[in-house]
Parts: structure tokens; C-alpha cells; sequence
């Protein structure tokens, strides 16, 4: 598809970013973004895209407008590669797929679509490999780019934009990528617009067009063989030996004056008749878009005469489709395909973060020390302090634990989850629901280890009651999530949210029972803010309802029992019940399961919608 943009004025926050540029890009080539650093070509790029708003002028694709069915057709990569790092290549690509490719395509036609994409893009060595990122060794720099191109070369799209796809990158994978990019263009008839900093000649001039911007302004627009030319005949000349992309780099950043007399010049060759038609001002354009396939491309400029009318008739034909079928949907594919890839590639990524070896050894390390530390205690009234510390300790390991894991890994989730929608893949709420499921079954599966070994080599109360406490704790431990993953959003960030969830963590612990039983009474509804409180309540109630009697503490000269069940009668032991009574468990057992489930709710609740609206994703930066 042919994409003409003219005179394309921006402003962010009062400043005009960009100033009057036009340009076009034909199927089947490549055109260069290029210019200093802050010139405005990631602008430009996001524009085109349509995550920034035209103040004014025309973006048009075949002569149409740009509506927002013809955007999902066109693909953006972004300069920064965000994965999933502990996904391999081929799932990546697989999800991809399957979530922007229509519900109707079968699973072979999917799979077949990515293998020739593997095969296009050259990935086949490495389709097995993790995505990686800093910590973790994965796909190198240049696959990687690769990785991010062939994600959003699955849906076939009708244009590609890249924002600076070679930085970061070595001369020859550089070089390489674009080659692959111009082979593409052509073998696909595919239109390629990117941005490119400093490229090497050879790079340079693989590209057909060149579109130079300095300062917001349009500095040059024409064919890449063309701009050593108007430089000469702006009267600034190049050396022979020199690289002519570095060349003109220079020069717009050497001085005002000469940068100006650039400019002036390409305002010059904007009014003469070597400027295409196409991009000619809005009266000219009004005889011309009423035939736009018949229009004489009577541009000089171009080097290669514009023939390519079958491929615009050919285009045209695929737009009328694409209105056809994607008329009313907003969305690539329905919720529940959504839903089920999310929720399989939730499974996935943190499958491999709860199952990871860290994560093992302290399980284990923690499960064994507290065997070893409260083995098969005795039920008597000295021990009763040991008994209550292991049980709110078990609240405290299985609700933080939790809540830290989800604080520090939502960030960079985000970052992913932004990127995917702002490109549109899917909706929030299926994204949300998935992420509920998926971590569901993996975040119980701590508790149920931990608990079941401690509860038994331990010796609490009985069968009824260890089925309870596991129920409590995970519903506990979905709490902490809950409270984790509300943070992360809040914040968005690893450092802010630490501290917040640190803050929570120490008030909710004070507040959870153990350390001190009788608050202030202007403080003591504070305790209610507190899951672990509840949890602790519930596990106390647990392990006392019902439970065997304790023996009565030793009377010796300097101490004596707590208990009037003991200091009264000759009893020798104390009912479980009366412990209950004397630590203020009045309550039925589900008066302190419900409230978790309010905080279960109530936190995933709000963090969906300052997720949906506060934190919305406005720009990819
Ligand atoms: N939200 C914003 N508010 C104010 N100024 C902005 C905003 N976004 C971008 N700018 C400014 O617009 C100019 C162009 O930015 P842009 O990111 O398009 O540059 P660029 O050409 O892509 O640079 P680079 O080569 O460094 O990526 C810069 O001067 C930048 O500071
Ligand atoms: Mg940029």
C-alpha cells in the first residue's frame, strides 16, 4: 500500500515537533527515517501509527484515510525488544499468532504461517532458544530484533515501522537485517518505513527513499541516490571519500546557517515540479484524488518510473477485504481465544519463575527449619507461645511471600502488557482474567508443600482441622498476591513498589495479632486493615476449637498459670476452648475467612481499573 503524508504538523505540550513534513512510501521499498538526535523521527513513526495526534495535515494509505481497522493492518516495532524472557522463540511466535491471527484460521494453517516466517526471517537456529534478557542468556541482539519483527510479520501486514531496528546492533547483522528487510519489501510487495541512526554507506544504500528531518523540518525527500546531489546544488559539498549518511548528519548539525540553507532548499524543490504530485498541496490533491489510480506519477524525483499501478489495484482489492471483515470487530480474535492464550502463556512464564530452582531451595530450607525448630511440640500451656509464633509465622511466610514475588514482577510484565496493547492484540479484561487463572494453581502449590510437612511433623490439631488451615492459608496466600499485584500497579515500578509493599508488610505484621494482643483503642480498629489478622485468627480458632486440652504450666516460686482453669480447680489440664477464649476468638471460624476473601476481590478489583484507567499507556516510549 502507498503511504502519503503531507505537511504533518505535531505538538506535544505547546511545541511544534513537527513542522510541515511530507513524504511517501510505495510497496515493495524501503524508505529511511533519518536525522540528528531529538530531530523527531520516532515522532514522526508514532504518528504514522497513530499513537500521537496530527495537529494537522494528511496521513492517507491508498488515497483513504488511515481508519482504525487499515492501522491494525499496518505493524510497528518499537526500538526497546520486549519479551517474555523465560518464553522460547517458537511459543512467542506461536502466541503471537494465535492471538492476532482470526478464530478461524486452524491450528496447521497457524503453525505453517509461522514456520515460513521463521524460515523468511532466518530464525530457524534458534527457535528453541528463551527470549533471555539481562539475567538470564537468551536470543542475541540481532535475533531478537529479528524475533520482534517476525511478531508482527505474522499478521501479514500491509506496512511495517521500525524504530531504529539496527542500534545496538554490529555492522554485518545490521546490514544483514536490512537486507532481509528489502527482500522482504520487494518479495512481498510490502511498504517499509524505519528510522536509522548513523547507517554505513553500504546500509545507506539499500534504502530507496530517504526522508531527512532536522529540528521538526523536512530537510530532504527523494530518492537515497539523490541526496548527495541536492546537497552539492544546496551548496554544501562532500568530500569523495566520505560516507555520505555521516556526511549529511554533519552538516544539519554543524551550524544554523547551513542547516537553513538545506531547508530553504528543499522548501525550494517542494514548490518546483520535481515534487511528486502526491504530495503537492491540498488544491492540487483535490483534481487528483478523484482518479488516484490514474494519476501520471509525474515525478522526476523518483528513480525507477512509477509503475506499480497493478500493485495498487491489487492493494486497493485487499483493503475493500480488510473493510469487509473487520469492519465492526475491534479485536483480532474473540475473548475466548484471548482468554485461553493468555491464561496458556500466563501458565507458562510463571510456571517457570514459581517452579524456579531459587524458589525450590527456599521451599525446602524453609520447610525444614521449621520442622526441625517446632518438632512434635508438646501440648502444654509453656509451649502455647511457641505454638501461636509457628502459626502466625506460617501467615507471615505464605501472605508476603507472595505479595513481594507479585510486587517485584508486574513491572516488568507491564512493560509487555503495554506493548502488546497498544498495539491492540487483546482486551484488558481477558488479559486480566487470564493472569487470575493462570497463577492461580501455581500460587497454591507453595502452601500445600509447606503446610502439609509442617502440619504433621509439627502436631497440630487433626485431620478436620489441617484440611482447614490449608484452605485459609491459601486463600491467605491469594491475599498477599492480591495486595502484591495492586502495589505493583500503583507504583509501577520495582523500587517504589518495594518500599510500599515493605511499609505494608511491617504494619500488617504489627497489627497481625501475635506481637501484641491488646492495642490502644484509638488504635484498634486499625487491625482490621490487616490480612494476617485475619489469617492468624482463623488459624488460632483452627487449632483450638475442638482441639485436645494443654497441660497446665508447672507451678513453680516465681511463676504461675495463666489460665484460672488451672490456678482454681486441681485441673492439670486446659480446654482448647478456653484458650480461644482468653486470646479473644469470640467469633465464628468464617467472621475471618470472609474478609480475606474481601481483600482477595476488593485489591484485584481496584488494580483492574487503575490498570484500565489511570496507568492507561498513552505513548510508546
Ligand atoms: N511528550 C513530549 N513532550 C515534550 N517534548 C517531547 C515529547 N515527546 C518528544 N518530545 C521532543 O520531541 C523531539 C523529537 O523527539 P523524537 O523522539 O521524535 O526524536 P528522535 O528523532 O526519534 O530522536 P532519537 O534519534 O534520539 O530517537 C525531542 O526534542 C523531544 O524532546
Ligand atoms: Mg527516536
Amino acid at each position: 500500500m502507498e503511504l502519503v503524508f503531507k505537511h504533518v504538523n505535531v505538538e506535544v505540550d505547546k511545541k511544534l515537533i513537527l513542522n510541515n513534513v511530507s513524504g511517501l512510501a510505495s510497496p515493495g521499498e524501503l524508505l529511511a527515517v533519518m536525522g540528528p538526535s531529538g530531530a523527531g523521527k520516532s515522532t514522526l513513526l508514532n504518528t504514522i501509527a497513530g499513537r500521537i495526534p496530527l495537529s494537522s495535515g494528511t496521513i492517507t494509505v491508498n488515497g483513504h484515510s488511515i481508519t482504525k481497522d487499515l492501522r491494525r493492518k499496518l505493524c510497528y516495532v518499537l526500538q526497546q525488544d520486549i519479551f517474555f524472557s523465560s518464553l522460547t522463540l517458537r511459543e512467542t511466535l506461536q502466541f503471537t499468532a494465535k492471538i492476532r491471527l482470526p478464530d478461524k484460521m486452524s491450528n496447521e494453517q497457524i503453525t505453517s504461517k509461522v514456520d515460513e516466517i521463521i524460515q523468511d526471517l532466518d530464525l530457524t537456529r534458534c527457535v528453541d532458544t528463551i527470549m533471555g534478557d539481562v539475567w538470564m542468556r537468551g536470543l542475541s541482539g540481532g535475533e531478537k530484533k529479528r524475533a520482534s519483527i517476525a511478531c508482527e510479520l505474522v499478521t501479514d501486514p500491509v506496512m511495517i515501522l521500525l524504530d531504529e531496528p539496527t542500534s545496538g546492533l554490529d555492522y554485518s547483522t545490521a546490514f544483514s537485517l536490512i537486507e532481509m528487510l528489502r527482500s522482504y519489501a520487494r518479495d512481498h510487495n510490502k511498504t517499509v518505513v524505519t528510522t536509522i541512526h548513523q547507517p554505513s554507506s553500504s546500509i545507506f544504500y539499500q534504502f530507496h527513499k530517504l526522508l531527512l528531518i532536522s529540528d521538526g523540518e523536512l530537510a530532504y525527500f527523494g530518492d537515497t541516490g539523490k541526496v548527495v546531489d541536492f546537497f552539492h546544488k544546496a551548496d554544501v559539498s562532500m568530500d569523495s571519500h566520505y560516507n555520505p549518511a555521516d556526511f549529511i548528519l554533519e552538516k544539519l548539525k554543524e551550524d544554523e546557517k547551513t542547516r537553513l540553507k538545506i531547508v530553504s532548499a528543499m522548501d525550494q524543490m517542494r514548490n518546483s515540479s520535481n515534487w511528486p504530485v502526491k504530495l503537492r498541496s491540498s488544491e492540487d490533491l483535490l483534481d487528483d484524488e478523484i482518479q488516484p489510480e490514474t494519476a501520471p506519477p509525474a515525478d522526476i524525483m523518483m528513480e525507477q518510473p512509477y509503475n506499480e499501478k497493478d500493485s495498487v489495484r491489487v492493494s486497493l482489492i485487499e483493503l475493500d477485504k480488510t473493510d469487509d471483515n473487520t469492519q465492526d470487530q475491534k479485536w483480532p480474535t474473540g475473548f475466548i481465544t484471548q482468554y485461553t492464550q493468555l491464561t496458556l502463556r500466563g501458565f507458562k512464564t510463571s510456571k517457570s519463575q514459581i517452579f524456579s530452582k531459587f524458589k525450590l531451595i527456599e521451599t525446602v530450607t524453609l520447610t525444614i527449619i521449621v520442622s526441625l525448630i517446632w518438632f512434635q511440640l508438646p501440648r502444654t500451656e509453656e509451649t502455647l507461645r511457641d505454638r501461636m509464633g509457628l502459626l502466625f509465622y506460617m501467615g507471615m511466610h505464605l501472605g508476603f511471600t507472595p505479595l513481594f514475588d507479585t510486587v517485584i514482577a508486574f513491572p516488568l510484565e507491564r512493560m509487555v502488557i503495554t506493548k502488546e496493547r497498544l498495539a491492540g492484540w487483546y482486551r484488558l479484561s481477558a488479559y486480566y482474567l487470564a493472569k487470575m487463572t493462570s497463577e492461580l494453581v501455581l500460587i497454591l502449590i507453595q502452601p500445600l508443600i509447606f503446610i502439609t510437612i509442617i502440619y504433621w511433623c509439627v502436631g497440630l490439631n487433626g485431620v478436620s482441622s489441617y484440611y482447614a488451615t490449608l484452605g485459609t492459608l491459601c486463600l491467605h496466600s491469594l491475599a498477599g498476591q492480591s495486595v502484591g499485584l495492586f502495589l505493583g500497579i500503583v507504583s509501577m515500578d520495582i523500587r517504589k513498589g518495594m518500599t510500599q509493599a515493605t511499609i505494608y508488610i511491617m504494619v500488617t505484621m504489627l497489627l497481625g495479632g501475635f506481637y501484641t494482643r491488646s492495642l490502644p483503642v484509638w488504635l484498634d480498629w486499625m487491625k482490621h486493615l490487616s490480612f494476617q489478622w485475619y489469617t492468624f485468627s482463623a488459624l488460632l480458632y483452627l487449632e483450638f476449637y475442638d482441639g485436645p486440652d494443654l497441660r497446665c504450666a508447672v507451678r513453680t516460686a516465681v511463676s504461675e498459670s495463666q489460665f484460672s482453669t488451672c490456678l482454681d480447680s486441681n485441673s492439670t489440664s486446659i480446654p482448647s476452648s478456653e484458650v480461644l477464649q482468653f486470646y479473644s476468638i469470640n467469633y465464628p471460624y468464617w467472621t475471618y475467612i470472609l474478609p480475606l476473601f474481601a481483600f482477595i476481590f476488593i485489591f484485584r478489583i481496584a488494580g483492574y481499573f487503575i490498570l484500565k484507567f489511570k496507568q492507561k499507556p498513552n505513548q510508546a516510549k
